[in-house]
């Protein structure tokens, strides 16, 4: 692979989009080694997947404009499916992922990030969607995602006037979950997919699907799912051993996802 560098260190695994010359934008290539990269991780020792760019300056600064520039109608549809399928196989991967967002998170960027389950920025990371000023609409799910995340109003903002967000604003709208200086972005990211790590696995499975399956459909039916996921933790060894510990007084084991 050229542009996508992928280390796994023992349960966790980070992603790096490496094409830090044009700071990390996803051009084809990209897109397909990042597509293959995540057919390839193992999910029998992988409990949690960080994503992240090359360098300290940008995430992503988006989908490739140089490329964009010449397409037509049906390959611009195909582009967009091309990342769509990526960050849709990305958002519904068993495991939690979660984006350090190491500065630019722009257009493609910004979608990339929302595809992850939880975003962790830098100080001196910047959101937003600037397809509009290009000509285009955001075409890898920025119109869908970002306002499903923040109030619709500033959404809409941000899609129509391309404004940009700094990483305090992104933190008070409750696009990221916490800011770090750039230097502490990724051992903060490895620490909390530490944590989600040593908690038993199926059970951290079965939680984000209920969340994105629940998101989908009405509450009665959201209640349905995680009732059923719900009822199948309680045939797993990773229950009866957490629940025994607990009633022990001892230490949570070392789960053993099964
Ligand atoms: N596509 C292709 N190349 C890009 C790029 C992009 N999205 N963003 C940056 N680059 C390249 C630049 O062309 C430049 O290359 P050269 O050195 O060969 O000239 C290199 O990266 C460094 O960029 P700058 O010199 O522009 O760096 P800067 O610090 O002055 O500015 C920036 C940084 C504000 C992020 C600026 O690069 C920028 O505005 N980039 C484009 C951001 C953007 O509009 N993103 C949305 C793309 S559309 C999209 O993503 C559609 C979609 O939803 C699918």
């Amino acid at each position: 692979m050229n542009f996508i560098q992928y280390e796994q260190k023992g349960a966790i695994a980070v992603l790096t989009i490496a094409r830090e010359k044009a700071l990390n934008a996803l051009n084809s290539q990209v897109l397909d080694e990042m597509d293959a990269a995540v057919d390839a991780i193992n999910l029998d020792e992988v409990r949690c997947l960080i994503i992240t760019g090359a360098g300290q300056k940008s995430f992503v600064a988006g989908a490739d404009i140089g490329e964009m520039s010449t397409l037509t109608k049906a390959e611009g549809e195909a582009f967009g499916k091309k990342g769509n399928d990526v960050f849709r196989k990305i958002e519904t991967l068993p495991i939690p992922v979660i984006a350090a967002v190491n500065g630019f998170a722009l257009g493609g960027g910004c979608e990339l990030s929302m595809s992850c389950d939880i975003r962790l920025a830098s100080e001196n990371a910047v959101f937003g969607q600037p397809e509009t000023g290009l000509g285009i609409t955001p075409g890898f799910g920025g119109t869908q995602r970002l306002a499903r995340i923040i109030p619709v109003g500033k959404a809409k903002e941000m899609l129509y006037a391309g404004t940009k967000i700094k990483a305090d604003e992104a933190l008070a709208l409750g696009l990221v979950n916490a800011v770090y200086p750039v230097e502490e972005l990724l051992p903060a990211a490895e620490k909390l997919a530490g944590k989600i790590a040593r908690n038993a696995p199926i059970a951290v499975r079965a939680s984000k699907k209920a969340v994105n399956d629940g998101l989908q459909v009405s509450i009665d039916e959201a209640i349905a799912i995680e009732e059923k996921l719900f009822g199948s933790c309680f045939e797993t060894e990773d229950q009866v051993n957490g629940m025994k510990a607990f009633l022990n007084k001892e230490k949570a084991p070392a789960f053993q996802n099964k």
